[in-house]
């Protein structure tokens, strides 16, 4: 199957809110545990960029559990970065992250950043080598980078068949918008061909379930 684009930005508010409001707990926390488990140690008063922070989850969890790094995640969806901004400041880390709205594209910052995270942006970006050639130009030499997002099934079927097994109970518009994104997902050898002309093979591949594809390692 053909990969086929969704909406490059969540930037409905009905949307938004929908995707905010449900529960990501398992998968925001695990993304977090890996990367701190991996990297933690070498985090002290570190920046760490989060490509398509959507509402913020990840960033929050990330600094609740280290004791001195910040973050600024970075959306497009103005909506996606209203609803961030309330949950960082109920949580009290205002301090510690900063949003912005704008496109991943577009991003610049004054000097190299230490890390970069980033969960289930890349199907949305139409041309994924600009993904990969941000990550490449705005971290550090040997900055660690974690990354993950869906897999494109072989088939329709099999994509509504993930969306029954794995969002059965959830509001029709979150199931439509799982649907839509795994069409709109890269296979593995996609990525891999993303990672070679990117010359980026200190970035390893990983297939840790059905429906996701892990990128982790350093970039340089
Ligand atoms: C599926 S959500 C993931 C949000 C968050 N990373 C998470 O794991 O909960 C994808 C987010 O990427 C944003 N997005 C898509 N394309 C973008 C781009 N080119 N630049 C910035 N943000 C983008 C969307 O607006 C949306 O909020």
């Amino acid at each position: 199957m053909n990969r086929i684009l969704e909406p490059e930005l969540m930037d409905d508010p009905e949307q938004a809110h929908i995707y905010a409001s449900a529960n990501f707990t398992e998968e925001n926390q695990g993304f977090v545990d890996r990367f701190l488990q991996a990297h933690g140690h070498e985090l002290e008063n570190a920046h760490v960029v989060d490509l398509g922070c959507g509402p913020g989850d990840i960033p929050i969890r990330l600094v609740q559990a280290h004791p001195t790094l910040r973050v600024t995640g970075i959306d497009a969806s103005q909506p996606m970065i209203d609803i961030a901004q309330r949950m960082v400041a109920e949580a009290n880390v205002s301090d510690r992250i900063e949003l912005r709205c704008q496109r991943v594209q577009d991003a610049r910052f004054p000097t190299q950043v230490d890390a970069i995270i980033s969960n289930s942006l890349a199907h949305h970006v139409p041309n994924p080598l600009q993904f990969w050639y941000v990550i490449k130009t705005i971290a550090k030499p040997g900055a660690p980078v974690l990354v993950m997002d869906l897999i494109r099934p072989e088939s329709t079927e099999d994509a509504q068949a993930l969306v029954d097994q794995y969002a059965a109970e959830e509001p029709e518009r979150l199931r439509q918008d799982f649907y839509n994104s795994l069409l709109a997902a890269f296979t593995e050898d996609d990525v891999a061909a993303h990672l070679a002309e990117l010359n980026l093979s200190r970035l390893l591949l990983d297939v840790p379930d059905d429906r996701h594809w892990i990128v982790e390692g350093r970039v340089f």
